[in-house]
């Protein structure tokens, strides 16, 4: 079974048995906007169900989508590269690296890219990935005591996975307008921050706020009326709960262990969204 190849803030392994019972049972192509961890691609994916279904999957992060691009077209070379790489489990190499990965813009070197930014995430600070104004990586060392780095087999059996997966980076409105009837979508943004302290929203230079919340609103609206299913998980509040009243609502707890002060762990409550 494939599991998730990167640790990702607001990651849904903890809900992903939750979601996974609310999913429509026949749906054509499976389309997920907000790719991240993918936590619930690779849980649909391990279902019989799913054989040789098409999916979309997209995310505003080109770092990210350049990584599952490398996943899915070369995991022979990121192996490779990932076992000759010789940055070990302490700052020194940590931040070493971390320089090397942004010197490398854009697309040009995906195989070294990709591999750095696998170390980067199991080795960060929370596994989080945020960027400064200049669009520099800047998250700090992560002090684990030993990160696990995953094997080959999971490397090529996440990119069995990917297989039939087209991968985008564009914005969640354009994606979406090429969604039908009958396909089924999962939405996953970035959390509305749960105190003024929190950092939930930092996923990118461009932060997710009220407004853009209000925009994928209108879209779901839109994909309602095609006819197409979509789920969306986010975290429980008034705002969102007035903004898909009409819909069907469910709270759900959840631990989040992914906050700007590590002393504010605990229980929140989250919602699904859907029009099924
Ligand atoms: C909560 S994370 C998704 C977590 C994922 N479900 C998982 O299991 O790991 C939200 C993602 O939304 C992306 N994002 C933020 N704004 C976006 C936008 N306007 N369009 C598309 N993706 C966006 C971020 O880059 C981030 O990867």
């Amino acid at each position: 079974m494939s599991r998730p190849l990167l640790k990702w803030a607001g990651g849904k392994r903890q809900l992903l048995h939750e979601i996974m019972e609310k999913i429509p049972s026949r749906f054509e192509t499976y389309w997920e906007p907000f790719i991240g961890g993918a936590a619930l691609f690779f849980g649909i994916s391990a279902t019989t169900s799913s054989a040789g279904r098409r999916s979309v999957l997209s995310d505003i992060n080109p770092d990210l989508c350049l990584f599952y691009e490398t996943v899915k077209g070369n995991p022979a070379e990121l192996i490779e590269y990932m076992e000759s790489l010789e940055f070990g489990n302490n700052p020194v190499d940590y931040y070493e690296a971390r320089e090397t990965f942004n010197r490398m813009r854009g697309n040009e070197y995906p195989i070294e890219k990709s591999g750095l930014l696998l170390y980067l995430n199991r080795h960060c600070f929370n596994g989080l990935y945020r960027v400064n104004s200049k669009g520099e990586f800047n998250v700090p060392f992560g002090s684990y005591i030993s990160p696990k780095m995953p094997s080959r087999e999971h490397i090529i059996s996440a990119s069995e996975t990917l297989q039939n997966a087209v991968i985008l980076n564009k914005d969640f409105q354009e994606v979406l307008s090429n969604a039908e009837a009958r396909d089924f979508v999962y939405l996953d943004p970035p959390y509305e921050p749960v105190s003024s302290s929190s950092n939930f929203t930092a996923y990118s230079s461009k932060g997710f706020n009220r407004e853009e919340q209000v925009r994928l609103s209108s879209v779901l609206k839109e994909l309602d009326r095609k006819g197409t299913s979509f789920l969306l998980s986010n975290s429980g509040n008034s705002f969102l709960e007035e903004l898909y009243d009409g819909f069907h609502i469910k709270t759900v707890e959840a631990r989040r262990n992914i906050n700007s002060k590590g002393s504010k762990r605990g229980t929140v409550s989250e919602i699904l969204v859907s029009n099924y």
